[in-house]
């Protein structure tokens, strides 16, 4: 194979080793990767000493060593006692009647593929199917990733619920929660959790079964973990210590893993679980208006005031959005107990449901004009005039995911009737909520409310609400992007994919036939949504990927068997960045050579025991050698967190003194927007010891779930580093001061250490221009000049030499998280990109006569643009 797989994980072959000496239910099977050998119906039977495969011809001979459980006699299933009602519910899912053809196929082979609908049951049930069959037995594990951390959680729950089992055997792993115990059978983690786990037990021993759930959503770590476990499932077996590896897809599209031979030699056998979808009605809007989420509370009120019961489910793009809308549509619907006879459905409304399957939005509301006439019970008069959705002019920020309830003033509604309507019981769902909270949407709603929940695309496979009716889709999605030559990132907010559309009407379906009111028109589905979403994989730069990748010792990234793999220039640009960075032999390149096999230096193979970006890792190396590791951890940690610190307009001359305040003066004013960051994060220590974060955090614009997040990296990365190096006994939780002038003057060199291809230089001052102009900064890849972002403490400063963390494009291409440099320090901390020209005559050469070394002074130039540096004296 193409792959070069360390194989250093010693294997206990003695406390793997299935008992299958008096186990009636193990049978020997000769051991093919995915042959498709026939399983012996029966033990005693068969002649347990040959196999016939299926065309009948080959008959091959038992391995002593190479086991397969088959559970093929019913005395191993393990019982389970489930309580009535949920054994009822799960008789209900349409997975539930493939529970023996799923089995036989996961017995027969390695690889199994079981494609189904959301909501037909693959998460909550195939674990259970497993479970019964006894994979969770010999102190083996059932391992099942997922994508999103809220999923995670919930399954969990909702599995030990259904087994009757405790956290206890049925837990969960997240980076940094879990309730995993020595006696779990169960595990739901994260792909990221299992990709760590990987790295430490390669051939992932404490595992009888793994499944990849939401594979279809490609993301970066399920990607990389198929290609992963491609291989270790051949060699678990080949070590006669069985694994099997279950892909899960809610969309039949599944040619990426199954015809991809590089991955799967033999094609893995696909598993269709049909569901039992009820049709969904879709309506496109005739014209596309651009504000989808005026539009989307004109349609929920709609829908809501004017046709029957059911639940309603609303697409859009962020937490932001999500709250806005929530909080609209509780204001105007508010949630009081009813008389159960008020909401009673009338003649009326049965008439209109028996009619539902052709139910077309425009028509009944046409009918319900026609019946406002004749009732004097009016529908709510809605005037959207004054409807405006947070105003904020300033674009370049309308990105920031704020926990604010925007202002009252903006909710209200003019004209506004609502105290006919049912109350609507409104309710968020979005990755970060707490889980408490997101608990909530599974429950039934109030009496005599109907549920309307408010989501993120994490409600369009990941979970599947119950008692949905009616879609609104925003058809919008929100991605980071970057480019990937010149690492430019921002926020956008796009059409989706058709697939993705598709998904998310397909939730109006799961209970009775449904309706989906997408909020733009057919042209624009068929004209502008692509077909499939592109994977994760393909749309972000892949350094880390890179970096792990070669520390697990698979040399030519470019040959591993990912189901899509990355393109060229992105591999190339990562392997060129962790080179800048010295995480990377500098290969001199040879004929025939193509440069895809750069090691890892020793610093390479320290930077890839954090778990974080690698520039940021390379700080934390630095660090150990200057004494600043505390310093450097808190601000790497928070600079791994996205939009830490808030800059929304009205608030920004208030926090903006604050945080120039916080910059201080001499290197810590240079140190910048990082000295900003380190300062913020070691006041809400304090003000946390105090119980006073809250508080704290709003006062100052600082979000508060970042920094409780940027805690728990701190904590994670300690933690971590007192374990590589026991001797340093860092303080867990330290009550950070402000660094000295000295220690910033050194932070401000780990920085730059870590950020040495984001080194930007002012443009010197057009002479022409006579209005007070924004100095402007040339960076190594754009060739248009940038400007500093006005929320950076450098704004005004204009430093000749700086480093960002970001460029960041809006309508204007800016750079934020700027840290001054001083060009003399390039030679040192940007080795890899200077030049180093011809020795200066001037001052003459100096002899050392301790170290025997001639130092003398050299002009240099850095980068690809080639600026001089000043002269430096090397040896
Ligand atoms: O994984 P898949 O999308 O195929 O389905 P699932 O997540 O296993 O969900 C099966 C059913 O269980 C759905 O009808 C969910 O609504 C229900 N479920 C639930 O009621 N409560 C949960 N916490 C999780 C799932
Ligand atoms: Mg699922």
């Amino acid at each position: 194979t193409a792959l070069n797989i360390k194989q250093e994980t010693p294997v206990d072959d003695n406390n793997d080793e299935p008992e299958s000496n008096n186990d009636p239910d193990i049978v020997e099977v000769e051991d093919v990767a995915n042959s498709t050998t026939e399983k012996p119906n029966n033990a005693a039977e068969n002649d347990v000493n040959k196999v016939v495969a299926p065309d009948g011809k080959d008959e091959v001979k038992i391995k002593e060593k190479t086991k397969i459980s088959v559970p093929s006699n019913p005395a191993v299933y393990v019982p389970v006692d489930r309580k009535p009602e949920i054994q009822e519910a799960r008789l209900k899912l349409p997975i539930l009647a493939e529970e023996q053809i799923i089995m036989e196929k996961i017995n027969e082979n390695h690889v199994v593929l079981i494609a189904g609908e959301t909501g037909s049951g693959k998460t909550t049930q195939v674990p259970q199917f497993l479970y019964e069959a006894g994979y969770a037995r010999d102190g083996k594990m059932i391992g099942i990733t997922e994508p999103r951390r809220v999923a995670a959680i919930s399954m969990a729950k909702r599995v030990g619920e259904e087994l009757n089992l405790s956290c206890d055997d049925v837990s969960y792993l997240i980076r940094f929660e879990g309730n995993v115990t020595p006696t779990t059978k169960i595990k739901f983690m994260t792909d990221g959790v299992l990709l760590k786990e990987v790295q430490s037990d390669f051939l992932l021993n404490k595992y009888s079964v793994i499944i990849l759930d939401e594979a279809h959503e490609r993301s970066v770590y399920t990607d990389i973990l198929m290609g992963l476990l491609s291989r270790v499932v051949i060699l678990r077996n080949k070590r006669g210590i069985p694994l099997k590896l279950i892909i899960m897809s809610a969309t039949l599209k599944v040619e990426d893993f199954t015809e991809n031979t590089r991955l799967f030699k033999i094609p893995p056998p696909v598993i269709k679980v049909e569901s039992r979808q009820f049709p969904v009605t879709v309506h496109f809007n005739k014209r596309t208006n651009p504000d989808y989420l005026k539009e989307a509370y004109r349609k929920t009120c709609k829908i809501h005031t004017q046709l029957p019961d059911g639940g309603i489910l609303i697409f859009l793009t962020g937490q932001q959005e999500v709250n806005t809308l929530v909080s609209k549509l509780r204001k105007a619907f508010p949630f009081r107990k009813v008389n159960k006879t008020i909401d009673k459905p009338d003649d009326q409304d049965k008439e209109k449901e028996d009619e539902e399957d052709e139910l077309n939005l425009d028509r009944v509301m046409q009918k319900v004009k026609k019946k406002k006439k004749e009732t004097p019970l009016s529908l709510p008069e809605i005037n959207l005039d004054n409807y405006d959705v947070a105003p904020n002019d300033d674009t370049e920020m309308d990105i920031l995911e704020s926990d604010e309830e925007p202002d009252e003033e903006d909710w209200e509604l003019e004209g506004m009737k609502v105290s006919n309507a049912q109350p609507l019981w409104v309710l968020p769902l979005y990755s970060v909520l707490p889980s408490r909270e997101q608990a909530k949407v599974f429950q039934e709603p109030p009496e005599g409310c109907r549920l309307c929940v408010v989501a993120t695309n994490v409600a369009e496979t990941s979970l599947t609400i119950p008692g949905v009716k009616y879609v609104v889709d925003s058809g919008k999605v929100k991605t980071k992007l970057y480019d990937k030559i010149t690492g430019v990132s921002g926020f956008a907010i796009t059409w989706t994919s058709k697939a993705a559309a598709d998904q998310r009407a397909g939730r109006a379906g799961r209970t009775s036939p449904g309706h989906c009111y997408r909020l733009y028109s057919s042209a624009v589905f068929n004209d502008e949504f692509e077909g499939w979403t592109v994977p994760e994989m393909q749309r972000r730069p892949v350094d880390e990927l890179v970096l792990q990748m070669k520390s697990l010792g698979i040399q030519r990234v470019v040959n591993f068997p990912f189901p899509s793999s990355p393109d060229l220039a992105q591999l190339k640009s990562a392997e060129q960045r962790l080179t800048y960075l010295g995480a990377l032999e500098r290969t001199p390149k040879k004929k025939g050579d193509d440069g895809w096999v750069g090691k890892l230096t020793p610093l390479g193979e320290a930077m890839a025991k954090f778990p974080v970006a690698p520039r940021f890792a390379k700080m934390l190396c630095l660090s150990h050698q200057h004494n600043l590791m505390e310093y450097t951890i808190t601000l790497v940690a928070a600079l791994s967190i996205q939009e830490l610190l808030l800059n929304d307009n009205e608030s920004q001359n208030k926090s903006r003194n604050k945080r120039l305040c916080w910059a201080g003066q001499g290197n810590s004013k240079l140190l910048g927007d990082a000295m900003v960051l380190l300062r913020s994060v070691g006041a809400a220590e304090y003000a946390n010891s105090c119980g006073k974060l809250e508080e704290f955090c709003s006062e100052h614009k600082i979000r508060l779930k970042g920094i409780i997040e940027a805690r728990k990296i701190r904590i994670q990365l300690t933690n971590e580093i007192n374990l590589l190096n026991p001797e340093l006994n860092l303080p867990v939780d330290p009550k950070l001061k402000p660094p000295t002038d000295i220690q910033a003057k050194l932070l401000r060199q780990i920085v730059l250490s870590g950020m040495l291809d984001q080194v930007a230089r002012k443009v010197d001052e057009p002479q022409e221009s006579t209005v007070k102009q924004r100095p402007l900064y040339h960076t190594p890849l754009l060739d248009e000049t940038v400007q500093v972002h006005s929320s950076s403490v450098l704004y005004k400063e204009y430093p000749e030499w700086i480093v960002y963390q970001e460029i960041y494009q809006t309508n204007k291409v800016y750079l934020r998280g700027i840290t001054a440099i001083e060009p003399e320090w390039l030679p040192v901390f940007a080795k890899s990109l200077c030049r180093v020209g011809v020795p200066m005559e001037d001052p003459v050469p100096r002899y050392d006569p301790t170290t025997g070394l001639i130092y003398c002074h050299v002009k240099g130039t850095f980068g690809r643009r080639g600026w001089d540096l000043p002269p430096v004296e090397i040896e």
